[in-house]
């Protein structure tokens, strides 16, 4: 199955804490399951997310008892600050909700052809996000070479996504175009997207992928074992991409070493308008990083700081691939001055 979908009023998705040693399929009747669902990222990945709250939304409408136009959309804003306190870092969720709200705002219909017409729109939005997955692969896929070994960090597959993936579905679309790509993936300290998620999203696909730690991302770059850096991003903003922690030693460490370090994102993810200042850089809980699993491995009362994502400005970034095509730098200032 896609890692979500609408089925009959009710949101199928995969819980991803769960894998990949248990692929539990979860059943959110609400708002409140979807929010809480994102929060302890049972869903995560920036495309997903933004997925979800857009379905979350269509929950909210399928089940609404309101008797006209302006208490479904008073239960619309209700529902959407809530989505709002989720996740304050990837855009796709604000820019989510607010096409569904905006679509919503825009219709003069009675309650019940508004509520359809906000489920519609989720589920298009859902449809959007695959397509534009599929364009990303086909335009990154041209970047990748016969026998290139290909470093990803975090997870940026399907499972971050409806389907397909943004840095994995360019992996995907090099492997089905008859090109040899080998994948390095990064464990990803501290929830481990890398080595759970992207692991088994390449094994599930027959692409030959090492798992490495983090730590050893300078050395197989200094033995020269990587061609190419590809990942994801949670916001692409005006001076910087904004991505899992982590991504922006390696742009550092890709710079150094003459690597091209590539982000493959849908235009969902861009944020054009604000600067890396601006933008709420998710902090969560010091347990992530005194524990392994269940297992606490640092003394007790130690102090921590554990931020999700971090900035990496984009004078490290050799281009975007979104699903319009490759931008470079010059595509990018151009993109900036027309806001
Ligand atoms: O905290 P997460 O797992 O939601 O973070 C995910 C990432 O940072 C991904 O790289 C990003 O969302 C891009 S996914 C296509």
């Amino acid at each position: 199955m896609r890692t979500i979908e609408w089925r009959d009023g009710v949101v199928l998705t995969i819980n991803q804490l769960k894998l990949p040693h248990e692929t539990e399929i979860l059943e959110l009747r609400t708002c409140g399951d979807v929010a809480e669902a994102i929060k302890t990222m049972k869903i995560r990945g920036a495309p997903v997310i933004g997925v979800a709250a857009a379905y979350a939304l269509a929950l909210t409408a399928h089940h609404s008892k309101a008797k006209n136009r302006e208490e479904l959309l008073m239960e619309l804003e209700r529902a959407a600050e809530i989505l709002r306190a989720t996740r304050p870092t990837a855009v796709n969720l604000f820019w989510a909700i607010e096409r569904v709200l905006g679509k919503a705002k825009k219709m003069h219909d009675d309650v019940r052809e508004l509520a359809s017409a906000i489920i519609s729109e989720a589920i298009t939005l859902a449809e959007e996000d695959v397509a534009a997955n599929r364009k990303i692969g086909m335009h990154g896929a041209t970047m990748m070479e016969d026998g290139d070994t290909v470093l990803t960090h975090c997870n940026a597959g399907a499972l971050a996504t409806v389907d397909y993936g943004t840095a994995l579905g360019v992996i995907r679309a090099a492997v089905e175009q008859g090109k040899r790509v080998r994948v390095i993936a990064t464990e990803t300290r501290p929830k481990l997207q890398g080595a759970r998620l992207t692991t088994y999203e390449l094994k599930r696909d027959g692409i030959p992928v090492t798992l490495i730690a983090d730590t050893m991302v300078g050395y197989v770059m200094y033995r020269r074992m990587v061609d190419k850096v590809i990942v994801g991003a949670d916001r692409i903003v005006n001076d910087a991409v904004i991505n899992k922690i982590g991504t922006y030693q390696i742009a550092v460490l890709a710079k150094i070493h003459e690597i091209p370090f590539y982000v493959a994102a849908p235009k969902s993810t861009f944020d054009i308008n604000r600067t890396s200042a601006e933008v709420v850089i998710e902090e969560r809980s010091p347990e992530e990083v005194t524990c392994i699993g269940r297992e606490r491995i640092a003394p007790e009362g130690v102090d921590v700081f554990n931020p999700a994502f971090d900035i990496t400005p984009l004078e490290y970034v050799t281009a975007i691939i979104c699903e319009d095509g490759i931008l470079y730098k010059e595509d990018i200032d151009k993109i900036k001055r027309k806001h």
